[in-house]
């Protein structure tokens, strides 16, 4: 089971749309995949609509450190979620104020380990409690970052200072992963190459590697608004390439490629009847 989770030190950009969408592709190439919406603004919970709700959410999945009755199912095959559950934000105070509140989500997680492939945390774009525990939870970490400079270089910034802060944490069994940059919400007009590089650039070093970032850019389109208004993963509602842009379908398959390169070819034909081209 491979755990990832979707952070960013900033709001609004992109976090909770990338989570539901990587879940939604690999779940359609036949990968079991459970979400868990670690944001109290139930942003993810309500992305896809459910088959099966269950009775409790991710409150009881780190205060019981059980997965019974937590676990909800989505209309994807292959699809589960974690709901969020905690809109007034109590889990953050006890996580603070439990000793291995920051480790119990990686350790309940274990719990699942045999019925899936791939776990997606998608989180609050702000330091906190929450965050920190599914960091901790994670093998690795995926951030989209705007393509500007600016908005970049305190991408570098933020997000080294996260990694910093929680590196004591590899001292409670739990290292943290290095993390995945992903340019995101790119227009036509700007050069998302020479952004990269530059990243790639100022992240090495004070990052001492343990940034990357990926050569797979996400577009700025309509598509992944429409698609999250009709519910669905983008991949099954943009499947065709109009002209030079490459269609939802072709950006989705590359990054799930470049994100998990041991994974056999994520041909179109592999993907679930709803999704082929
Ligand atoms: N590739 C894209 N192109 C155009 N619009 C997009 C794209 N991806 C996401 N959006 C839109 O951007 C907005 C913010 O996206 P999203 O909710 O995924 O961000 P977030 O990082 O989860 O935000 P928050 O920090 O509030 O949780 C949404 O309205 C979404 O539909
Ligand atoms: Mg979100």
């Amino acid at each position: 089971m491979i755990k990832i989770t979707i952070v960013s030190t900033k709001g609004g950009v992109g976090k909770t749309t990338l989570t539901a969408n990587i879940g939604g592709i690999l779940a359609d190439f036949g990968y079991r995949v459970l979400l868990i919406d670690a944001d109290p603004q139930p942003t993810l919970s309500s992305y896809y609509p459910l088959k099966v709700r269950a009775q409790h959410g991710l409150t009881q999945l780190m205060i019981s450190a059980s997965a019974a009755q937590v676990i909800s199912q989505t209309r994807i095959d292959n699809l589960d979620i974690v709901l969020s559950d905690d809109p007034q934000g109590k889990l953050r105070d006890w996580i603070r104020d439990t000793v291995d509140g920051r480790v119990r989500l990686k350790y309940s997680l274990t719990q699942v380990a045999a019925q899936y492939d791939f776990v997606l945390m998608d989180t609050q774009g702000a330091v906190g409690p929450l965050q920190d525990a599914a960091v901790a939870a994670a093998d690795f970490m995926v951030s989209p970052i705007p393509p500007e400079i600016l908005s970049a270089r305190e991408f570098v910034r933020g997000t080294v200072a996260m990694i910093q802060r929680l590196e004591p944490m590899a001292r409670l069994g739990a290292p943290i992963g290095p993390l995945r940059g992903v340019i995101y919400r790119q227009d036509r007009t700007v050069d998302a190459r020479r952004i990269a590089d530059e990243l790639r650039k100022e992240a090495f070093l004070p990052s001492k590697g343990a940034i990357t970032i990926l050569n797979t850019v996400i577009p700025n389109a309509v598509a992944y608004r429409e698609a999250a208004t009709h519910k669905m993963p983008v991949h099954r509602f943009d499947r065709s390439r109009k002209g030079q842009a490459p269609s939802a379908l072709e950006t989705m398959q590359a990054l799930a490629q470049e994100l998990i390169p041991h994974l056999p070819n994520l041909a179109a034909s592999a993907l679930a009847h709803e999704a082929r081209p």
